[in-house]
């Protein structure tokens, strides 16, 4: 594993957990972390369960008792890492967005296709239960042709504006800001669960240029001394509309000065049978509504996606018993080393990246035009 903060605890906790609940006939081993920072990183693999740790991400590559390299950096170090990772014959996890930029994306993808490594890229949302069963529902049918997917994915953890310049909020680190951070949750559930984008016009605002230089600390907090003003350089509010292939209508909105909502993750579908609604904050229920059901009874029905129908929920416990935000990142782990034991190559994985890339990529181009543009 390269890094050792927010998503190093929550893919660390994934491999812990794995094999507590699932038996993919491969049992995770947590051989090394890096990290640049030695005595943070010691802790780090203390804390979260390595067997050893590297203060160069180059040693994980190049020591034979690693099979899996799993990329938990800032976004502008996924490239760099998974290429040479590829090139080495490892299989690699890498969190989102892909790369910083389309150029790298379909590098990062040409190596892992040359290579023939099993590879995936983090877009852990798509592993709630309740999100596979919308993907069920709709695969079988059930809401029939789709007509929209409304998505917003709401935050406010940078709403002071005295919350640090951390690396999330620069340009040439980041890619975007809020666009490539949390909308690329939403393109790819859009992808995963309706289908390819068409064209998209898109707005984008910065609404705080400035601010004090600082860097993260644990999950979505930071620290600054306050003492050195940055330029904030990517966009704190992004929304846009889309027409997907097979004529649906998106509507997309990511920001995180939407105070109140620390995580609202959302979504909502209408098929010509049916709809379904879905909040990451109350992720073990569906809100479901069927077209056909009696007259005088239609209207959202609540389901608590927690019994053996709904996938992966089996594993864990009686029905109504919950689970939360770690579990999808368990899901996600299964799924790749399902693919690695059974020879298939697991999703989402870097051309679903590559994919999401072109709309990250078009939303800014039509930002920037004022038109509709390709994806
Ligand atoms: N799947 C999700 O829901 C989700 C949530 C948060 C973040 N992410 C993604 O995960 C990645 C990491 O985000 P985070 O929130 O864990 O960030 P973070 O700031 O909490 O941790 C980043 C880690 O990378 C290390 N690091 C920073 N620059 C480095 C460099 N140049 N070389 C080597 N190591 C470096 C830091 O020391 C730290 O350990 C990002 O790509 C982000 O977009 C995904």
């Amino acid at each position: 594993m390269v890094g050792y903060q927010f998503m190093g605890k929550a893919h660390s906790h994934a491999y812990r957990d794995l094999p507590f609940f699932f038996d993919t006939g491969i049992k995770p081993v947590q051989k090394a972390i890096s990290g640049r920072n030695e005595s943070a990183v010691k802790k780090a693999a203390e804390r979260f369960g390595w067997e050893s740790y590297e203060t160069d991400w180059r040693r994980l590559i190049e020591r034979e008792d690693i099979d899996v390299i799993d990329i938990v950096t800032p976004n502008h170090t996924h490239a760099e890492i998974a290429i040479a990772a590829a090139e080495a014959g490892k299989n690699i996890i890498t969190e989102k967005p892909l790369a910083l930029t389309l150029d790298e994306a379909q590098q990062m993808y040409e190596a892992v296709q040359k290579n023939k490594v099993t590879h995936m890229i983090c877009h852990n949302y798509r592993f709630s239960p309740a999100v596979q069963f919308t993907k069920k529902l709709i695969d079988q049918g059930r809401l029939g042709k789709i007509y929209h997917f409304r998505a917003n994915y709401l935050q406010d953890f940078i709403m002071d504006p005295q919350f640090p310049l951390v690396w999330r909020l620069k340009k040439d680190v980041s890619g975007s800001g809020v666009l490539g951070d949390i909308g690329a949750h939403s393109i790819d559930l859009a992808r995963f669960l309706v289908g390819e984008f068409k064209e998209v016009v898109s707005m984008m605002e910065t609404f705080i240029k400035e601010r004090p230089v600082g860097e993260m600390t644990e999950g979505l907090s930071a620290v600054s001394d306050n003492s050195t003003l940055g330029e904030v350089t990517v966009d704190d509010a992004t929304a846009f509309l889309a027409r997907f292939e097979n004529g649906a209508l998106g509507t997309f909105e990511a920001t995180r000065f939407a105070g109140g909502n620390r995580n609202k993750n959302k979504f909502e579908i209408n098929g010509e049978k049916g709809s379904v609604r879905w909040d990451m904050e109350n992720m073990n229920n569906l809100e479901v509504y069927f077209h056909d059901d009696e007259p005088g009874l239609q209207g959202f029905r609540l389901i608590n996606c927690t019994e053996e129908f709904h996938p992966y929920a089996g594993a864990y416990w009686p029905a109504g018993h919950i689970i939360g935000y770690e579990h999808t990142f368990i899901h996600l782990v299964h799924e790749f080393l399902n693919g690695i034991a059974n020879n298939y190559q697991p999703s989402p994985n870097f051309e679903d990246g590559l994919k999401n890339q072109k709309v990250l990529v078009a939303v800014e181009k039509s930002a920037e035009s004022k038109q509709w543009v390709n994806v």
